[in-house]
């Protein structure tokens, strides 16, 4: 009787451990779906634009570095604690990306990346902060 209490109590501790690590794990967000009015979108700006590096900047420091890290990395102090991996704007899928579908991330966001539609409204500042993420 007492084995079999000790082992329904280590099965159950079993399970609980490998639940919260499930559970816990960061996933991936997967590919986006930008629909079509993003895709086709043409930057406001020039590349090279004195905006970059400091409404883009500034607007970056103070919207995104929280979770996406100071340089891009998807290292920010909250990103550890959340479902989705944050992606590094480094990387070469991110590079590769049309500028329609970076506002689409950017702006409208999904799930645990925010939609920046009100906070960021002005168009040009859009575009600074976008060339902003695409230099990192
Ligand atoms: C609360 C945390 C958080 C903040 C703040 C945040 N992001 Fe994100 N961002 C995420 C997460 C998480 C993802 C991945 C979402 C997914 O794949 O579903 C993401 C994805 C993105 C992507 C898509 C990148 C790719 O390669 O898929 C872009 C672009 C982006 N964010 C830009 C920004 C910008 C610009 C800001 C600031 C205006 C910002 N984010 C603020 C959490 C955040």
């Amino acid at each position: 009787m007492k084995t079999s209490i000790r082992l329904a109590v280590l099965i159950c501790t079993a399970i609980i451990f490998v639940t919260a690590n499930i559970v816990m794990a960061q996933k991936a967000g997967g590919p986006w779906t930008i629909p079509a009015k993003y895709k086709s979108m043409k930057s406001t700006i020039k590349v090279g634009d004195a905006s970059i590096n400091s409404i883009g900047k500034d607007l970056y420091m103070k919207h995104c570095k929280s979770c996406h890290g100071s340089k891009g990395l998807g290292d920010g102090t909250k990103s550890a604690s959340l479902k989705t991996l944050v992606p590094s704007f480094a990387s070469k899928t991110f590079k590769a990306q049309a500028d329609g579908d970076i506002y689409f991330q950017t702006l409208v966001g999904r799930d645990e990346m925010p939609n920046f539609e009100k906070k960021i409204a002005n168009e040009g500042d859009r575009w600074a902060l976008i060339y902003y993420i695409k230099s990192l």
